[in-house]
């Protein structure tokens, strides 16, 4: 009897090694498309997804208090700003994947394997149709430039999307032109900077401005949305700036093994896995954004803007410069 149970609890506990292998995943992306493919990991690896998903700074802090013990393997999270911020708190190891290396474009990932972008946004400018007419502006430089006095709007400088912006902008130009340039920007403004991306392209809808800053997979969520902002949409067109010179900057959605991943191998798999064509398809359409790895199909809202040429500064770069840039659009008066 005894052994029986024995035999049975053996046979249990067996059991439960060959179905236990998982991966947990720490995400700040939220969408339905993204779990799917989380379940198709699951039946062609038999390595189980267990996502926790909250904002950045939430993981980031929980990941703190976790410390060593924390069960996370996968860190993902949106903007190379809050890649390095992660970073910064020492949360990644560094991962040596061949597959990696060949997906990823080298700009799109960390030069130590600590992270790995999965999707690009560009950030674009929307012009309106009626009152700038094309190649009127072509630049991030001319956002600066007094011909567009009360034209410019783009939301305030404590969103990391404009903050990572000036990043480039710091690469392109250094600290000081970088400075002028957010002096000139701010100079500029239609209105002082208030609500999310998508309200700079309806304020220009709407006639408070002429020029928008705002993320890609905003804009080609408008398109897709409800009534009101398809009309909005409509009343602009995208512009990608610098397409004469060093390319429209691009920001990256990313993940990176975490330090004390209790399933290495496996969290490793996972991010493979997503940077497969298949799989890069889907997570990028899900919020309609570029996929990273180079071949990978775009979606067809995106398609119709046409192929377009980026600034191909590493993301990491972005990141390093984030502190000076949060002080440069400071002292520029940027709110
Ligand atoms: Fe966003």
């Amino acid at each position: 009897m005894i052994k029986s149970i024995l035999i049975a609890l053996a046979i249990l506990m067996t059991g439960a090694k060959l179905h236990g292998q998982e991966v947990n995943l720490y995400s700040a992306r939220h969408y339905d498309t993204d779990d799917q493919l989380y379940k198709d990991f699951e039946a062609q690896t038999g390595i189980k997804v267990n996502l926790l998903e909250a904002k950045s700074d939430v993981l980031l802090q929980r990941l703190e208090k976790e410390g060593k013990r924390s069960p996370a393997d996968v860190f993902m999270t949106v903007d190379a700003g809050r890649l390095y911020l992660a970073e910064q708190q020492g949360i990644f190891q560094p991962v040596e994947s061949t597959v990696l290396n060949e997906r990823i474009p080298e700009n799109l990932r960390h030069p130590d394997g600590l992270w790995f972008g999965l999707t690009k946004r560009a950030r674009i400018l929307l012009r309106s149709k009626d009152r700038v007419p094309e190649g009127a502006i072509s630049s991030y430089e001319d956002l600066a430039d007094p011909k567009w006095k009360g034209k410019v709007l783009i939301r305030s400088s404590s969103n990391v999307y404009n903050q990572s912006l000036v990043g480039s902008i710091i690469s392109a130009h250094g600290d000081e032109d970088a400075e002028k340039w957010c002096e000139g920007l701010v100079a500029n403004l239609a209105r002082k900077p208030q609500g999310g991306d998508r309200d700079q392209i309806k304020a220009v809808a709407a006639g408070e401005g002429d020029v928008a800053v705002a993320n890609s997979y905003y804009f080609a969520r408008m398109i897709n949305g409800s009534d009101e902002e398809k009309a909005a949409a409509a009343k602009v067109a995208v512009v990608f700036p610098n397409q004469a010179d060093r390319g429209t900057h691009v920001n990256i959605c990313g993940a990176g093994v975490t330090k004390n991943a209790p399933n290495k191998e496996n969290a490793i798999k996972f991010i493979e896995f997503l940077s497969s064509d298949a799989a890069q398809k889907v997570f990028a359409a899900g919020n309609n954004e570029f996929p990273a790895a180079a071949n990978a199909e775009v979606a067809p809202v995106l398609k119709k803007w046409g192929p377009f040429k980026e600034d191909s500064v590493n993301a990491a770069v972005l990141g390093n410069n984030n502190p000076k840039a949060i002080k440069i659009m400071d002292r520029a008066g940027w709110r």
